[in-house]
């Protein structure tokens, strides 16, 4: 059995990437405000390696407002025609602003532009208003680039546990646990 839980995870998102109608990497995202409570959202996976999983999003929303004040998080992939999933759990440090500006600069000019016209997790009086300020940041970009907002931004998920589990008959699961230990990883199995 492997115990590279980064190479397992290599195996079963590329079978995803296979058999998933949409949105093979989207993955939940679980983070804690300063009074314990969890708050948990998808977002999409767009780079993984064995320092971590990445994801974008607004650096002035709800989850990175507690990812400021609690840098931990848990992942959660559910891929239900394979009927599997994986639970990941780390420590969260922003993604450079290189890194950042090397994957903005691969969205469509329609995602570059939203980012921009976004104010993600606070109140919005009408659609109305999202369209004039995406509107607005058309005109401003028109006929060059769009840069990357400054509030916009990658974050990294470094696991210290990740978990597979696999669904078998009988209700027989499987459940593969690795956690990080000073020199590598030490793989587990537990009850379903
Ligand atoms: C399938 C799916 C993928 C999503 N991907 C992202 C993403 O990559 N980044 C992002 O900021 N929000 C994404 N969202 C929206 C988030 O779920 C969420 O509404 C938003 O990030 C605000 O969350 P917050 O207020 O907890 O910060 C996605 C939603 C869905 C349903």
């Amino acid at each position: 059995m492997s115990t590279d839980p980064f190479a397992l995870f290599d195996a079963w998102y590329a079978e995803a990437r296979t058999t998933e109608p949409n949105d093979s990497n989207a993955m939940a995202v679980a983070t804690v405000d300063t009074q314990g409570q969890p708050s948990v959202r998808m977002v999409l996976l767009k780079g993984h390696n064995t320092d971590g999983f990445v994801f974008y999003t607004n650096r002035e929303s709800r989850k990175t407002g507690e990812l400021a004040a609690t840098p931990k998080a848990a992942l959660l992939f559910h891929w239900k025609s394979l009927r599997r999933q994986i639970r990941i759990e780390g420590t969260v440090s922003q993604v450079s602003d290189a890194e950042s500006d090397a994957y903005f600069a691969t969205r469509s000019r329609d995602s570059q532009l939203g980012a921009w016209a976004s104010d993600q997790s606070r109140p919005l009086d009408s659609r109305a208003t999202f369209e004039a300020r995406y509107e607005a940041a058309r005109t401003r970009f028109e006929g060059g680039d769009v840069p990357r907002p400054p509030h916009w931004g990658g974050y990294r998920v470094a696991p210290g546990r990740i978990e597979f589990w696999q669904d078998r008959a009988h209700r027989l699961h499987e459940r593969r646990v690795f956690a990080r230990t000073a020199d590598g990883w030490q793989e587990g199995m537990l009850y379903p």
